[in-house]
């Protein structure tokens, strides 16, 4: 790979240890996959934050990086393993929290922005139309690919970090435009109605696209959440993390439609939901905000829980941002979600968390929660935001 003279001198150490070593894991990074030079980005999305994935090696190598390292973009972070201010609420041990809250304090010495979320364009982290990126998190980087138009690879944890350390990624994979081609036309013939059939349209081509670049076509509208549900649901089943959507992502009309083409039709989304349901009524765990809740989603389940009550031996999770929170608790949303019984579990997600063992079952609406909660030993049930919230109330599945 060409260094230029100032990359070169980052290499051999000029400006200090964390640099150095950022220098040393994206040349590795370049040579492998044979990119010719580093390319500038314009941010960076940073997963591996909770210190339930990263343990205390992944501490150590956090704490070294933070004795010199300081980022050079805007960097924002992947949620962590609990809710920062909240985390006795959510059960959360002073042992495993004493831990987490070492592993934010490494990522501010370096200047990173503890904006624990998987919706970075939520809350300032908004990247621009062919802007390069070097982002982590599967949902993010689809909706940066997909429905910006910006252009990032999924990066591992370290990978992001250290461009952050040095402003630049190689420049491979789908930062070039011969990478980004389509190569198989999706038509839609099945309706998509509720927030959960987005999951199930993203299990069903991601299981058909196996790998590659879909072109969809029949999309007759889609909203801002039902993006953000479907971008994680498809990366999460197979396909790459870009695709386009004709009359959503900037540039697919530039794009000609790829000859091999499937089809989804309605009995796609039926087997999507029997294969994402398990067999199970009772619910211990219903959360909602996978991807982490918009706005709109969070006044939606103010809407359906007014009044109501959680019920006894279910929890219900709302997952977000803090920014996000604060707005929910300027309208006046918190205040009647958590009169219902449900918590906010800010800066974290049921998939970082330490849940396993803690819950036999969960309702939620995102097929991509479902897919890791499986991985906890969880009994999954996905359905609409009504759904959910009824199954709180209820503590049963009743669609
Ligand atoms: Fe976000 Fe966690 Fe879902 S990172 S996309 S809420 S699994």
């Amino acid at each position: 790979m060409q260094l230029t003279k100032q990359e070169q001198k980052m290499l051999d150490g000029a400006e200090g240890y964390a640099v150095q070593k950022s220098m040393e894991i994206l040349t590795a990074l370049g040579e492998i996959f044979g990119a010719k030079s580093l390319i500038k980005v314009g941010s960076v999305q940073v997963a591996g934050v909770s210190y339930h994935n990263l343990g205390d090696a992944g501490l150590e190598f956090l704490n070294e990086l933070a004795k010199d390292g300081k980022v050079k973009v805007l960097t924002t972070l992947n949620p962590a393993g609990m809710d920062l201010e909240n985390w006795q609420q959510l059960g959360i041990s002073p042992e495993f929290a004493e831990k987490q809250n070492l592993v934010i304090e490494a990522f501010e010495r370096m200047g990173i922005l503890v904006s624990c979320t998987c919706t970075p364009y939520l809350i300032g982290n908004l990247p621009l139309y062919g802007e390069h990126l070097a982002w982590s998190e599967s949902s993010a980087v689809t909706f940066a690919n997909s429905v910006l138009g910006a252009k990032t690879n999924r990066e591992g944890g370290p990978s992001a970090l250290a461009a952050a350390f040095i402003g630049k990624t190689p420049c491979y994979g789908l930062h070039l435009d011969e990478n980004r081609v389509p190569d198989i036309h999706v038509q839609v013939n099945a309706e998509i109605r509720k927030l959960s059939d987005w999951g199930a349209l993203g299990f069903a081509i991601g299981k058909k696209a196996e790998n590659k670049i879909p072109f969809i076509t029949g999309i007759k509208s889609v909203d801002l959440d039902e993006l953000k549900s479907f971008c994680a649901s498809v990366v999460t089943y197979g396909a790459k993390p870009l695709f386009y959507m004709k009359g959503v992502t900037p540039g697919a009309e530039l794009q000609a439609q790829p000859k091999e083409t499937i089809t989804i039709e309605q009995t796609d989304i039926t087997n999507a939901y029997d294969t994402i349901n398990d067999d199970v009524s009772g619910i211990e765990l219903v959360c909602v905000g996978c991807p982490h809740c918009s706005i709109n989603e969070i006044a939606k389940v103010a809407e359906l829980l007014k009044g109501k009550t959680v019920a006894e031996g279910t929890e219900f999770w709302v997952a977000t941002s803090r920014n996000v929170k604060q707005l929910a608790d300027k309208r006046g949303y918190t205040q009647v979600i958590e009169a219902a019984g449900a918590k906010f579990a800010c800066d974290t997600c049921m998939a970082v968390a330490p849940l396993k063992g803690r819950f036999k079952s969960l309702a939620t609406t995102s097929a991509k929660g479902c897919f890791y909660s499986r991985q906890n030993n969880m009994k999954t049930k996905m359905g609409s935001i009504e759904e959910c919230v009824d199954s709180a109330v209820t503590g049963k599945w009743n669609s």
